[in-house]
């Protein structure tokens, strides 16, 4: 696992945006996993950003969102289709038919399986990026889910609920329910990136990169990952204990890993 520790939320959605890029560069037709919450904002508006300055384009890939929730339309304009079209697929030059995202009003197990075929037979994703619950959820795959689950529906946690209630009106009925990649689906993906700022993300991530491997804490199954890049301000790496070392490899790696091959964990 390579632990990148910058500033703060802007320097992380630059260094993140720097490895989106490069795969779109390295791959055109790349095929990206993308994800919704507030942490990736910033991100998507860098993405926005260079591919205005013309330093990328989305023109040949394919995108696969991690979740939606169940029963609301794709137009309601708390749908993570809304919130994707909002940051990022209104202003960049993506084919709308390459974006996927789960259908939050199809039959739940139908759309599912639609959804894992539709994965499968895009090759699989290149570049899967996610952001962190406060609970360590990936996707809305919420403590106790099955380590090798695939696309399906899943109850969120009342915490899960609380934490993004913000995104609500007080009188708007709330999903409690979400079609959401499974543990086994991301771990599939051949490169993940995680993103994690604040320090209320520090216990979750602390438990991700340094605790034991268990349901309880999902994303701690990316230990297991051979590719992964978890991206961090300073106040969510604030718990780690190894710290000083991820400062030290990535000061390291600039210096001895070829540029090329420097985006790679
Ligand atoms: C939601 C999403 C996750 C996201 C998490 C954290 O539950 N399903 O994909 O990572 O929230 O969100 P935020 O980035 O807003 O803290």
């Amino acid at each position: 696992m390579r632990v990148v520790i910058t500033e703060d939320a802007h320097t992380v959605a630059s260094a993140s945006a720097e490895i989106v890029c490069q795969q779109l560069i390295d791959q055109p037709r790349c095929v990206l996993g993308l994800a919704t919450g507030s942490t990736p904002m910033l991100l998507y508006t860098e993405l926005v950003r260079r591919y205005r300055a013309g330093q990328v384009s989305f023109s040949e890939a394919k995108s696969f969102n991690l979740d939606e929730y169940v029963g609301i339309d794709p137009a309601h304009h708390q749908s993570y289709r809304h919130f994707m079209q909002q940051h990022l697929f209104d202003h960049i030059d993506i084919d709308p038919v390459a974006t996927q995202i789960p259908q939050g009003l199809a039959e739940p197990n139908i759309e599912c399986r639609r959804y894992e075929a539709a994965i499968k037979s895009a090759g699989g994703i290149d570049l899967q990026i996610l952001g962190l619950g406060v609970n360590g959820h990936i996707g809305f795959n919420e403590p106790t889910s099955s380590l090798v689950s695939r696309t399906r529906i899943k109850t969120l946690t009342r915490l899960t609920v609380a934490a993004n209630a913000r995104f609500f009106q007080p009188n708007e009925q709330q999903p409690y329910l979400a079609l959401t990649m499974g543990i086994g689906t991301i771990m599939d993906a051949r490169h993940v990136i995680l993103l994690a700022t604040g320090e209320h993300k520090a216990k979750a991530v602390k438990a991700m990169i340094e605790g034991p491997m268990c349901a309880m804490n999902p994303a701690s199954v990316l230990q297991f990952h051979s590719t992964v890049t978890v991206v961090l301000d300073v106040a969510a790496a604030s718990l780690l204990d190894a710290r000083q070392y991820y400062h030290w490899a990535e000061k390291m790696r600039a210096k001895t890993v070829p540029k090329p091959f420097q985006s790679l964990a």
